[in-house]
């Protein structure tokens, strides 16, 4: 059979990475967390000194750091430069930071090229998680899926993930995630949208297998 091709977008909390993972497993696909590339160069930008709210030396930049992504959904990895990201992408002064730099429309072409490289380089096909890649970076795929969940229960769940402090703080998750989403969705170059042909799940009630098999009968469905 022909390699598929799965887009999975949505905005932060929804469920894609836990979905996207599960689901290339279950069917022997590769996986690709595109956030995690944004995260990355985003790290390199601030170890590099770099004022991630200057978009002109962002863009000057964006072509230097090496990144590269291991798309086994059992054991994603990224590196930059050789090291080991994987831990760092995630920390708050790094999420803070995303959205500028990934709204600078040279690091999205440069991430969109890699992104295109890899999902044509997959021997079986791949889930491709992000915010524009049904609508931007792979609008062929087979079958593109838009999460979506209540900002209730998307800061319920991110919070779920963070540990200690962080976590403790409803409320101030679910203001940051409105922010990111906010910047995200009105940003000029390739916003986080649903493609017209992205089929919409709302998350809100369902439990992760739930979503998971849904979207292996869409592929299913699809292929
Ligand atoms: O999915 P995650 O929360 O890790 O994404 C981090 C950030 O990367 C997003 O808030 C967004 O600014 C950016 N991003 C993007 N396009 C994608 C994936 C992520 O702009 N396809």
């Amino acid at each position: 059979p022909a390699a598929v091709i799965v887009a999975i977008d949505g905005p932060a909390g929804t469920g894609k990475s836990s979905t996207s993972k599960s689901v290339a497993a279950k069917l022997g696909l590769g996986y690709l967390d595109t956030g995690a590339q944004y995260r990355a160069i985003t790290w390199w930008m601030l170890n590099n000194g770099i004022d991630v709210n200057d978009a002109t030396a962002v863009a000057d930049a964006a072509a230097k750091p090496v990144i590269v992504s291991g798309t086994d959904p059992s054991a994603p990895t990224i590196t930059v430069d050789g090291l080991d990201a994987a831990g760092p992408i995630r920390t708050q002064e790094v999420t803070a930071a995303v959205s500028a730099v990934s709204a600078v429309p040279e690091v999205r072409s440069l991430i969109t090229d890699l992104q295109r490289s890899i999902a044509a380089a997959a021997p079986n096909g791949i889930v491709v998680e992000g915010r524009d890649i049904g609508s931007t970076v792979l609008p062929d795929a087979d079958l593109k899926v838009f999460l979506t969940a209540s900002p209730e229960a998307r800061a319920a769940r991110r919070s779920g993930e963070l540990k200690g402090k962080e976590a403790a703080d409803l409320a101030a998750t679910r203001e940051a995630l409105i922010k990111r989403d906010t910047a995200d969705s009105s940003r000029k170059t390739s916003p986080l949208a649903k493609a017209d042909d992205a089929v919409e799940v709302d998350t809100t009630e369902l439990t992760l297998d739930q979503v998971i098999e849904c979207v292996v009968t869409l592929i299913e469905g699809a292929s």
